[in-house]
């Protein structure tokens, strides 16, 4: 059904410590493209994220990027090789400014990094105006905007968010979609994790719902939310 040319993980299995979470579980996204893992809590969202970033040690499976094996690589290397990555919690230094999170998110780049810096205060104008202000004293909605910055700031080729809308309200929520859809437009592939399962659906060109580590519906958005089995069980009906 879908071509995923640029699968970050295929069949991994991994866990903590001894007990497997995920079970050859497949996710993937394409340059330009949104998709969207979505779930019952303690699916293995976020351990999926996890292991995709080098975070975790997988037991089985292997990890692509660009159609290169980054199984082996650390995180940091992963970095290098352009993936961006914006945990669920603990994302934001918040006794730094805003510009200095941002300065962070670059740190592994040498090169000049103006021109992302201006890319990331054009796509979140807000962050500008407080660029001198300390991060966490920023609403949720704009603390989020400073760890996506953040993340932008390597100019991934993939940029994965574990919950980008947890704790905003619907409004900022669906500001903070606009701009992933942005940053789509611009070549990036996003995946990301959502709570909001169907707002995220909506906007996502695939979806993978995962229960109990695994697998279980493999479609585009738009399919997936008008499946009937899939609304019942996992979207509220
Ligand atoms: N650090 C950890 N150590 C042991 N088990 C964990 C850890 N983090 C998560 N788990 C377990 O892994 C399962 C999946 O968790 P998680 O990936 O956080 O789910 P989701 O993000 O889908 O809510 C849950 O059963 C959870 O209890
Ligand atoms: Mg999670």
């Amino acid at each position: 059904m879908m071509n995923l040319i640029k699968p970050p993980v295929k069949n991994i299995t991994c866990g903590y410590d001894t007990v497997d979470i995920l079970s050859e579980c497949t996710v993937g996204v394409k340059r330009g493209e949104i998709a969207s893992i979505v779930g019952p809590n303690g699916a293995g969202k976020s351990t999926a994220m996890k292991s995709i970033f080098g975070l975790l040690k997988i037991r089985l499976g292997k990890i692509f990027l660009d159609n290169e094996d980054i199984t082996n690589l650390l995180p940091q290397e992963r970095v290098l090789k352009g993936m961006g990555y914006v945990p669920q919690t603990n994302n934001i230094f918040p006794t730094l400014s805003v510009q200095e999170n941002l300065e962070m998110g670059a740190f592994i780049q040498h090169e000049d990094f103006s021109d992302i810096l201006d890319y990331v205060y054009d796509l979140f104008p807000v962050l500008k105006e407080k660029r001198n202000q300390q991060a966490g004293e920023l609403s949720g909605g704009q603390r989020q905007q400073v760890a996506v910055g953040r993340a932008l700031m390597t100019k991934p080729k993939v940029l994965m968010l574990d919950e980008p809308s947890a704790g905003v309200s619907p409004i900022v929520m669906e500001n903070l979609f606009q701009k992933i859809i942005e940053i789509a437009k611009q070549g990036t592939a996003v995946l990301m994790v959502e709570q909001n399962a169907k707002q995220a659906l909506e906007i996502s060109d695939i979806g993978f719902v995962l229960n109990q580590g695994k697998n279980l519906y493999t479609d585009t958005g738009k399919a997936l939310l008008s499946n009937k089995e899939v609304r019942q069980a996992f979207l509220g009906g």
